[in-house]
C-alpha cells in the first residue's frame, strides 16, 4: 500500500515530537505537555504505523518502553526485562470489557464458560522500580530505563523508609517491581520547602510540578544526601527474577509472599471474577481517587493465573494478560486569554487567568486563580501562554505550569496594576503581605457591590431575591450607593430596572421591610467589618449587650471579649472611628433596622451552656447544622469547629467522620440529636 505524503509527514512529525517529549519526561525530570497530551499523540503515531506498517521504523518511540538513560548513574541491564503496558481510556465499562474480550479470545474460551479470575490493582503514579535482593540482603536497585537497561539508583533507593533492606526467609535471588511514589501530604510539604529555599535566594532550586515529578526528580538525584531528604513511598505490584523459593501459580499468591517478606503491598488489591468485577472496580476506585493519599492516574487489571499468562504471552514488549485502564485526565493543556484582576468585598485583588474553556476532572474550566502577585511572578504565567491546569476532585482548577518552550516571543511578565481595576484608586501591598488592597472602600463600586450582598446574605440581614444579578444593576445604574439606600428603594427605582416585574419588585420590597427586624450579632456581621466572622460578632454582642458599647469601646475593652485578639480589636476599633461608617449606621436606624438591645450585660442571666464548647460533626436526623448551632449558642455554648481537650461535647450525626474519631480518642462526651435535646433543656 502506497502512503500519503500527508501520512508520512504527520508520522515523522509525530516521532519529532514524542522523540522530544519522551526525553523531557523520562530523561530530564521536566515534561512540557500533561500525561494526556502525550498519549494522545502516541497512540495517533501507533494508529498510523497499524495502518502503515511500512512506515514502522525501529528507532519510532512506539517502539521504545522508557527513555534514555541520564549521565552519572551506571547502567543496569535487567534480566527480565521491564515491560510497558496496554493502556484502555476508555471510559466506565469497555476499557475492562475490551480487555476481558481480547484474552477470553486469545485463549479460545467460549460463551458460557466460566469468568477468568483477575487481580485488579491501583495504578501508582510514580516511577517503576527494581529491587534485586541476594540472600536477604537489598543488592541493587535500578529504574527501568528502556526496559532492558535501566540506571542504579540504588544509593538513593536505600533512604526510602519502606524498602526493606534485609528480608527474612525470601528466596536466594528475588526481584521485587514496584513504584517508588510520594504522598500529596510530602509533595506539598517538601514544594512548600523549595519554595522558602527559593525566597532565600537559593539557585538551582525549584518547586515540583506534581507528586510524580518530585519522585523522579528524587530517585534520579545524583547527590544522596539531597534524595534522603525527599519524602518517597514504595508498592510493590511484581517480580522479576526469582530463583529458589516456592513455586507460585497466581499473581496474588506472589503479592501475598512479598506482604510477608514485609514488601508494602496495597491494601486496595483485589481479586475479579470476569469483566463485571474488574469494571465495579474501576468505578469504586475511580470515587475513592481523590481522597486517596497519593496520585493514581488508574487501575491495572492482571489475569491471576500464571499458567495462563505464560499462555497469553507478549505482543511486542506489552503482556496480554495485563492492561492498564486510565481515568479521566486531571491535567490538561490550554492558554491563557488574558489575566484579570477581581476585586473582592475587603478590597483585595486578586488576578485570575481567564482560560481558553478546556475539559479537565470532568468539568469545562475557563478561569484559574493566580492568587496574588508572587504566586503569578512564581509562575510566570503570561497572556497568551500555554499552561497546564489541574483540577483534581473539588479542588479549586489551578494553573500547575506554563509551557516555556511555547511562549510567543515578546510576552510580556505580568504586572499588578498600582491601582484599581474597577475604582482606580491606589492598590497598596502592605509590608509583610501578600495581596493588594484596592484603598477605595465603599467609593469602589466593586467593594460597594460585595458591601451590600454580604449585608443581604442569609446569615446577615437575610434579605431574600437581593442576589448578584441585581446588586450589580442597582449599584450601576446609581440607584444604591450606600447601605441605607436599600431601604430608601421605591417601587419605580425597581421596576426601571432590567427585566424586573412588577411582582418581583414588590417581593424584593417586602423582603427589605422583613429584613429590618434583625439581631444585634446579625447586624454586626452584616456590616463586614474586616476580621468579623459570625462568631465574634455574636461575642461582641453578647459582651457588649448593646451597639453602642461596641462602637464606644477602646482596644483595651474590646480586647476583654472572649476570643477577640489584637488584630480583631484594632479592625474593630478602626472601623467605628471612621464617622462615615458610623453615619452609615445610624442612618440604618433611621430607616428602621432594629433588635432587641440585652440589658446591661452584668445583669445578664446565666445560660445553661454558658463556658461550654461544643463541636458538630455528622447529619442529624432533624435539625439542621445551623439550627443546632442557633440553638446551642443561644444557650450560651460556644460551637466550635475542631475537637480538642477543651471540648465539653461532640454532637455526632450520621456520617460523622474523623471529629468523632477525635473525641472517642480524647474521651469527649458524644452525643447524638436526642442527647443535644436533653442538654438544652438542662
Ligand atoms: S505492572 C508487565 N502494576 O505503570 C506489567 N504497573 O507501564 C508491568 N504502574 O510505569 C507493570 N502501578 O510503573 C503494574 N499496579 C501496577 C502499577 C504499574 C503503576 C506503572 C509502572 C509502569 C506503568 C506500566
Amino acid at each position: 500500500m502506497s502512503i500519503p505524503a500527508r501520512d508520512q509527514e504527520r508520522a515523522d512529525a509525530l516521532r519529532e515530537l514524542l522523540h522530544h517529549h519522551a526525553h523531557q519526561y523520562y530523561v530530564l525530570d521536566a515534561p512540557e505537555i500533561p500525561d494526556a497530551e502525550y498519549d494522545k499523540l502516541f497512540r495517533e503515531l501507533q494508529a498510523l504505523e497499524e495502518k502503515y506498517p511500512a512506515l514502522l521504523t525501529p528507532g519510532s518511540p512506539t517502539q521504545r518502553v522508557g527513555g534514555k538513560t541520564l549521565e552519572g548513574f551506571a547502567k543496569v541491564r535487567h534480566k527480565v526485562p521491564m515491560l510497558s503496558i496496554r493502556t484502555e481510556t476508555d471510559i466506565e465499562a469497555t476499557g475492562a470489557r475490551n480487555f476481558d474480550g481480547r484474552v477470553r479470545r486469545e485463549l479460545g474460551l467460549k460463551e458460557g464458560d466460566p469468568p477468568i479470575e483477575y487481580v485488579a490493582e491501583l495504578k501508582f503514579d510514580g516511577l517503576a522500580i527494581s529491587l534485586r535482593y541476594e540472600q536477604g540482603v537489598l543488592v541493587q536497585a535500578a529504574t527501568r530505563g528502556d526496559g532492558e537497561i535501566g540506571e542504579d539508583v540504588t544509593q538513593n533507593i536505600r533512604t526510602v523508609g519502606q524498602v526493606p533492606l534485609r528480608l527474612r526467609g525470601a528466596p536466594p535471588v528475588l526481584e521485587v517491581r514496584g513504584e517508588v511514589y510520594m504522598r500529596r501530604d510530602d509533595f506539598e510539604r517538601l514544594n512548600e520547602q523549595q519554595r522558602e529555599k527559593i525566597a532565600r535566594g537559593a539557585k538551582n532550586e525549584k518547586t515540583f510540578v506534581n507528586p510524580r515529578n518530585a519522585a523522579a526528580g528524587a530517585v534520579r538525584q545524583l547527590d544522596p544526601a539531597i534524595a534522603r531528604q525527599r519524602p518517597l513511598s514504595f508498592y510493590a505490584y511484581g517480580w522479576g527474577e526469582i530463583e529458589g523459593g516456592p513455586a507460585f501459580e497466581t499473581h496474588h499468591e506472589v503479592l501475598q509472599a512479598l506482604k510477608g517478606w514485609s514488601f508494602p503491598v496495597s491494601e486496595r488489591t483485589v481479586l475479579a471474577q470476569g469483566a463485571e468485577e474488574l469494571v465495579a472496580y474501576h468505578q469504586a476506585v475511580g470515587r475513592e481517587r481523590d481522597g486517596l493519599p497519593f496520585d493514581i492516574d488508574g487501575v491495572v487489571y492482571k489475569v491471576n493465573s500464571l499458567a495462563l499468562q505464560k499462555k497469553l504471552g507478549f505482543v511486542t514488549r506489552e503482556p496480554r494478560w495485563a492492561v492498564a485502564h486510565k481515568f479521566p485526565a486531571q491535567e490538561q493543556m490550554t492558554t491563557v486569554e488574558s489575566i484579570d484582576v477581581y476585586v473582592g468585598r475587603t478590597g483585595k485583588l486578586t488576578p485570575v487567568a481567564r482560560l481558553q474553556p478546556v475539559f479537565v476532572g470532568g468539568v469545562t474550566v475557563t478561569n484559574a486563580t493566580l492568587h496574588n502577585e508572587d504566586e503569578v511572578h512564581r509562575k510566570d504565567v503570561r497572556v497568551g501562554d500555554t499552561v497546564i491546569v489541574r483540577r483534581a476532585g473539588d479542588v479549586i482548577p489551578e494553573v500547575v505550569a506554563v509551557v516555556p518552550a511555547r511562549r510567543a516571543p515578546g510576552a510580556k511578565a505580568f504586572v499588578m496594576p498600582a491601582t484599581c481595576p474597577v475604582c482606580g484608586s491606589a492598590a497598596v501591598r502592605e509590608e509583610g503581605e501578600a495581596d493588594h488592597r484596592c484603598t477605595g472602600g465603599l467609593f469602589c463600586s466593586a467593594q460597594r457591590k460585595h458591601a451590600i450582598l454580604h449585608f443581604a446574605q442569609r446569615r446577615a440581614l437575610d434579605i431574600e431575591g437581593l442576589g448578584e444579578k441585581l446588586v450589580d444593576q442597582m449599584v450601576d445604574a446609581g440607584v444604591i450607593r450606600t447601605l441605607p439606600d436599600l431601604y430608601r428603594l421605591g417601587l419605580a427605582n425597581l421596576v426601571a430596572l432590567d427585566r424586573m416585574g412588577d411582582k418581583s419588585a414588590q417581593n424584593v420590597l417586602a423582603a427589605l421591610e422583613k429584613s429590618k427586624a434583625t439581631t444585634l450579632p446579625r447586624f454586626l456581621y452584616g456590616l463586614g467589618i474586616r476580621h468579623v466572622g459570625e462568631s465574634t460578632a455574636r461575642d461582641l454582642a453578647r459582651h457588649f449587650g448593646k451597639l453602642d458599647g461596641v462602637m464606644d469601646a477602646g482596644v483595651e475593652q474590646l480586647l476583654q471579649v472572649p476570643d477577640v485578639g489584637p488584630i480583631v480589636a484594632e479592625s474593630v476599633h478602626a472601623f467605628f472611628q471612621q464617622p462615615h461608617n458610623r453615619e452609615v449606621i445610624e442612618q440604618l436606624r433611621a430607616c428602621g433596622v432594629h433588635w432587641e438591645e440585652e440589658g446591661e450585660p452584668a445583669v445578664q442571666a446565666p445560660k445553661p451552656l454558658s463556658g461550654k464548647t461544643v463541636v458538630l460533626t455528622g447529619t442529624l436526623p432533624t435539625l439542621s447544622r445551623d439550627e443546632a448551632k442557633e440553638l446551642l449558642e443561644a444557650a450560651g455554648a460556644k460551637v466550635a469547629g475542631s475537637v480538642s481537650k477543651k471540648t465539653d461535647y461532640v454532637v455526632a450525626g450520621a456520617e460523622a467522620g474523623s471529629k468523632l474519631d477525635k473525641a472517642r480518642e480524647l474521651g469527649v462526651a458524644v452525643l447524638d440529636e436526642d442527647g443535644l435535646r436533653q442538654l438544652l433543656a438542662g
